[in-house]
């Protein structure tokens, strides 16, 4: 049992166009350096539909010039592993791995798609033009693997609510599903990132999802008891932001604001960029 891995343009064609590619298709798009936590969205994949695209692509669309796109892990047989087994792929089922220049063979997208207001904020803010990279490239995999519906992670929520907005704006005929955030048994949130962290680099990047827990823990009481409650709790990180926000439109909520509320915050542990976020109901 194994799934078709297609390196071009025309090998996803004619992958995507074999005998199981009539009933429902699913794609999942990831830049490698697979963990569990792309695993639990194919698994959820595979659940949804009867064939299942996994997309490899490290996009350098979304890294500005000072960003660690050349040293980002690149793993295509570890990744191909960890993708085929029992709930996961198999026959029937794509990988689809192209190089930048079977993506952009007219090297950068002159047209580009703008995530608007939701890309010039938090993350946006720190990486300006990064939504705007990954909207551009979600959508050219979404036209070049046609699918019924797309798994995003809501361990990236602002991304997750970007690829939302533009689905809606633009009328993309694709159904969305956001999976929740697995994260390693003490807390942390699973990124490929991860791998640059030294031991004590990682200890240190507890105090994210530690305090993340305590704003949670505070949502009872309110928007500055959250506030207030991460603070306290943030360790010796360098951190970018804390933000409680509305989830749709990732604009800050007042110190009243009751109901539904996103708490992400970004921090930097040593050199390495980690962000997390979880929901929570105010009062
Ligand atoms: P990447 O960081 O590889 O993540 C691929 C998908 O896996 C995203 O939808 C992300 O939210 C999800 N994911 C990552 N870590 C997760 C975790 N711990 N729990 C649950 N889901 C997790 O996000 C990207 O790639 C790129 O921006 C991409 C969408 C592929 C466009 O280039």
């Amino acid at each position: 049992v194994t799934p078709t891995l297609a390196r071009t343009r025309e090998e996803l064609a004619t992958a995507l166009g074999g005998p199981a590619g009539r009933g429902r298709r699913a794609v999942v798009m990831t830049m490698g350096a697979l963990h569990a936590g792309h695993v639990s969205l194919v698994a959820r994949a595979r659940e949804l539909a009867d064939q299942v695209v996994v997309t490899i692509f490290v996009n350098p669309l979304q890294f500005a010039p000072t960003e660690d796109l050349s040293r980002y892990p690149r793993d295509l047989e570890g990744d191909l592993a960890q993708l085929t087994g029992p709930g996961l792929l198999g026959d029937g089922d794509v990988v689809f791995a192209p190089t930048p220049d079977v993506m952009y063979p007219d090297g950068d997208p002159v047209v580009r798609v703008s995530a608007g207001a939701i890309g010039d904020v938090l993350e946006g803010a720190s990486r300006p033009g990064h939504l705007d990279g990954v909207l551009t490239v979600v959508l050219k995999l979404i036209h070049l693997t046609q699918p019924d519906v797309a798994l995003f992670g809501e361990k990236d929520a602002q991304q997750l609510a970007a690829v939302r907005r533009m689905v809606r704006d633009l009328d993309v005929p694709v159904e969305v599903v956001g999976a929740p955030l697995v994260r390693d048994p003490d807390g942390l949130a699973l990124s490929s990132r991860n791998a640059y962290l030294s031991p004590d680099e990682r200890a240190r990047a507890l105090s994210l999802s530690r305090s993340l827990k305590a704003g949670r823990a505070a949502a009872p009481h309110g928007a500055a008891a959250v506030r207030a409650a991460v603070a306290a709790e943030l360790g010796d990180v360098d951190v970018d932001y804390v933000a409680l926000v509305d989830p749709t439109t990732f604009t800050e909520v007042g110190d009243g604001a009751t109901g539904a509320a996103l708490l992400l915050l970004a921090a930097r542990v040593g050199t390495t960029r980690l962000i997390d976020n979880t929901a929570l109901r105010l009062r």
